[in-house]
């Protein structure tokens, strides 16, 4: 047997017992290095003369050739073998149950802007929203309150510059004039959010938060509003009954306005919401004003609607029965842990709000 037959197959039966990709390295050494078996059959080539030469070095390539080949193909394979075994280790199975790690909680004011949020999509409301930092214009002005109107020095404003262009948002009415001068009738939209006003004791903060409500279309009426605010009380407080009272008031962006009273009693200390002969004042509304809608280019002869706001942060407060607003920007975690929900339970309409 040839010398290169003699290497040939004693490549091959090394080769056959490779395990590792550091044997390989070794064997590939053991042929290529410096000193390795091929490399010594190069070094020969110059003792041959010019016929012998010539087949022998064609011989010595073909085999280098397939040996380099052999080699590469291994080094390969065992690079897949590693990242294969990696995919294997490092796979997740997304439909493990999660393991709970820590007890965040739910804050009871989030947790009724979901329920809200899911109450009237179920009737077509979509979700809008905008800045806390307002202009003068979008926040008064455009909301048929002009400039020296007494409406403004009720708002108690935070200003925030010496002109009073800019502001914090009195209220989240701003957003009407924001959805309504960015688009086309008609509107359905509600809109929860941060308010501000100069104002602090037990029932009010400096900062609380508001839900807007606003639809416009061609025959939009009062009668539509009553409707869906029932709608939205019952819901809310999940009682199949809800006594309920519009009591004429003004708004200088509605007209006519009105304040929405809810019936309830006490029983054992408790609120009762829904029944008794007591009233509780949760909202204000009415029909929108048609300078309003001038000022945002919808035609009042065409267009008309409704719009209501509310503090969400009352409403949290009564269905849970929470009897200081102060705590609820506190971030007093013995306070959250008591009132605040779990994070998994998302609140939908069909499978319950708050159970
Ligand atoms: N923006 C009013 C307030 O903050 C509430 C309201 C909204 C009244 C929409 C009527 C219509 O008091």
């Amino acid at each position: 047997m040839s010398d290169l037959n003699i290497i040939v197959e004693s490549f091959e039966k090394k080769f056959s017992n490779i395990k590792s990709k550091e044997e390989l390295q070794n064997l590939k050494s053991e042929f290529f290095g410096k000193n390795g078996l091929i490399s010594s059959e190069f070094k020969k080539m110059n003792t041959l003369n010019p016929e012998d030469r010539k087949t022998f070095a064609k011989s010595l390539n073909d085999i280098k050739n397939q040996i380099t080949h052999q080699i590469e193909k291994r080094f390969k394979d065992f690079e897949n073998q590693t990242i294969n075994e990696k995919l294997k280790s490092e796979k997740v199975d997304v439909t493990l149950p999660t393991k709970i790690t820590h007890n965040g909680k739910i804050h009871p004011v989030s947790q009724v802007i979901d329920e809200i949020s899911s109450i009237f999509s179920e009737i077509g409301f979509s979700v809008a929203e905008g800045p806390d930092v307002e202009s003068e214009y979008n926040n008064f002005t455009a909301l048929n309150t002009p400039e020296n109107h007494p409406a403004r020095d009720m708002h108690d404003t935070f200003y925030l510059d010496k002109n009073k262009k800019t502001l914090l948002r009195t209220h989240t009415s701003p957003v009407q004039i924001r959805t309504m001068s960015n688009g086309k009738p008609p509107f359905k939209i509600i809109v929860p959010g941060r308010t501000y006003r100069c104002d602090s004791d037990q029932t009010h903060a400096p900062m609380f938060h508001q839900l807007e409500g606003l639809h416009i279309d061609k025959n939009i009426t009062m009668g539509h509003l009553k409707g869906c605010l029932n709608y939205f009380i019952r819901e809310f407080f999940e009682v199949k009954k809800i006594k309920m009272r519009f009591r004429p008031s003004h708004f200088p962006f509605t007209e006519p306005s009105a304040e929405v009273d809810i019936g309830y009693k006490v029983e054992n200390d408790k609120i009762v919401i829904g029944e008794g002969d007591k009233w509780l004042e949760i909202l204000g509304c009415g029909m929108v004003h048609p300078n309003v809608l001038k000022n945002t280019n919808v035609d009042p002869s065409k267009f008309q609607g409704f719009a209501f706001g509310m503090g969400i942060d009352r409403l949290a407060m009564l269905k849970y029965g929470i009897n200081d607003l102060r705590a609820f920007f506190e971030t007093d975690y013995r306070w959250l842990n008591h009132f605040g929900f779990d994070p998994l339970d998302i609140p939908t309409n069909y499978r319950g709000l708050s159970r």
